[in-house]
């Protein structure tokens, strides 16, 4: 059967004291509302729309990639009238419509392929998830009637004192026959305690015309929606655990899940251990075999296998197979390490290329370079790429020496096989094979001490 979803998603969350719109808040890297779209397309549901009102622009363009259909609440009115606004979307549709709200990112793939089975299985014309909750203050009730069927959804505010006792909730999360809901739509007044068009009331108005409401229980926890900072740290932390089980689950080790920080797009390969501190971000890939000791920061890198890194800072680059970093090391956007090199404490790179087996072992800088393999550099070599107005690249080929506290001042470039002295400021290209030393020769000046009078 056709299947096609809607997200609402126009709400604005007052309660998120927040310039962003709710939906667009991060969960583990990722925007609440593309969770949602992401979980859809797992189950193949390509038609995708999503209601957009406050906040429009932000949100589609925060969702643009995934290729969604977008309808515009100028005003909410509610959840019903939500779901109106997007009868462009389904209109000339036959089949399922899933609705979701892009406020509630721990919903499952499973539960959403078990839920619209149950739904055209059970020849539904709408179907709920449901909870039972201890204390189920803020949630429409579900009130069934004496053969157990559902009846009506009633909302908190309009409850009476015996339907307050009701512990059953509507999670939000429904299954509606196309046709059936835009048929109810037309009926859905406002005439309730928040003078609303609920899209719970579609409920009362199918039963009322003798139509069968499924339900199906899902976790509470999977429906969980954010209403404000604190629930979006509580979702985070649930999201945070699903995701480091499952890397756990395929291999991974992790010392200390809670705390430990790993974004949803993160790939991990098997045998790689990963100690307390660790965040992981963006579409981080880390191979097998790696050991990420304590306290680093990777965003959006590559790290091949059997790398070590530890309390280091890792944006944008690529690190080669076997190669160890830090402690301490900050490695900056659009930088390559090679295979087996060495990239020590205190050492910045920016932007450059570094070849396998080169070794920068300690507080150094190399930006806008271009570095060969086997090189070694001594401590405290810093790349002079910045005359105060603009940058220049620096070359440094294969199998150089670069001595202990020497500038290199760029644009240069240093040629394969060749020695710098150590202290050197470094202006002029290094042919190969050559010993470069740009400093003062040294002078000793004998009896010096005794002759000043200085000998303690
Ligand atoms: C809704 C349900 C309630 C259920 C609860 C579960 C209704 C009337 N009630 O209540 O039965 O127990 O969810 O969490 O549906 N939105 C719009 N446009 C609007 C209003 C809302 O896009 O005009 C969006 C919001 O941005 C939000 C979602 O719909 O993401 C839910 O709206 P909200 O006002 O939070 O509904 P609840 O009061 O939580
Ligand atoms: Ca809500």
């Amino acid at each position: 059967m056709y299947k096609c979803a809607l997200i609402l998603a126009a709400g604005k969350g007052k309660r998120m004291k927040s310039d962003l719109p709710k939906v667009l808040h991060k969960v583990c890297g990722k925007e609440m509302v593309n969770h949602v779209i992401d979980v859809l397309r797992t189950v193949n549901i390509e038609d995708v729309g999503v209601i957009v009102g406050k906040g429009a622009e932000k949100v589609k363009e925060a969702t643009e990639a995934r290729n969604v259909v977008y309808s515009l609440q100028e005003e909410q009115l509610g959840t019903g009238h939500a779901v109106m606004c997007a009868k462009n979307f389904l209109k000339n549709k036959t089949g399922t419509v899933a609705v979701f709200t892009g406020d509630a990112p721990l919903i499952t793939d499973e539960t959403v392929k078990k839920f619209i089975e149950f739904h055209e299985e059970g020849g539904f014309k709408a179907t709920i998830l449901t909870s039972i909750l201890e204390n189920p203050t803020g949630y429409g009730r579900v009130i069934r009637n004496k053969k157990d069927e559902v009846k009506r959804i009633v909302e908190h505010k309009d409850c009476s004192d015996k339907e307050l006792k009701v512990k059953e909730i509507n999670a939000g999360m429904y299954c509606f026959d196309i046709i059936s809901l835009l048929e109810s739509l037309e009926k859905l007044d406002n005439n309730n305690a928040q003078g609303e068009y609920y899209i719970t009331d579609v409920i009362g108005i199918l039963e009322k015309e003798d139509q069968k409401i499924g339900a199906i229980p899902v976790p509470f926890e999977e429906t969980l929606g954010v209403n404000s900072r604190v629930e979006l740290s509580q979702v985070e932390r649930l999201m945070r655990n699903r995701i480091n089980i499952k890397h756990m689950e395929n291999g991974v080790t992790i010392t200390d899940p809670n705390n430990t920080y790993i974004d949803s797009e993160v790939e991990i390969g098997s045998n790689t251990i990963i100690y307390p501190g660790n965040v992981l971000e963006g579409s981080t890939i880390i191979e097998e075999g790696c050991i990420l000791y304590p306290n680093s920061r990777i965003s959006n890198s590559v790290i091949e296998r059997d790398v070590v890194i530890q309390n280091s800072v890792v944006l944008d680059s690529k690190i080669g197979e076997g190669t160890t970093v830090g402690p301490f090391a900050y490695i900056r956007p659009d930088s390559t390490i090679g295979k087996n090199a060495r990239i020590g404490d205190f050492v910045e790179i920016k932007k450059s290329t570094i070849g396998d087996d080169t070794k920068v072992s300690h507080l150094t800088y190399i930006g806008d370079a271009e570095v060969g393999s086997g090189c070694n550099f001594g401590c405290g070599t810093v790349v002079v790429n910045y005359d105060g107005k603009n940058k220049h690249k620096t070359i440094i080929g294969n199998n150089s020496f670069i001595g202990c506290n020497t500038n290199l001042v760029s644009p240069v470039k240093i040629e394969d096989n060749t020695y710098i002295a150590a202290g050197s400021t470094i202006t002029k290209q290094v042919p190969k094979g050559t010993l470069a030393i740009a400093r003062a020769k040294q002078v000793n000046i004998e009896g010096w001490v005794d002759k000043k009078g200085m000998r303690k």
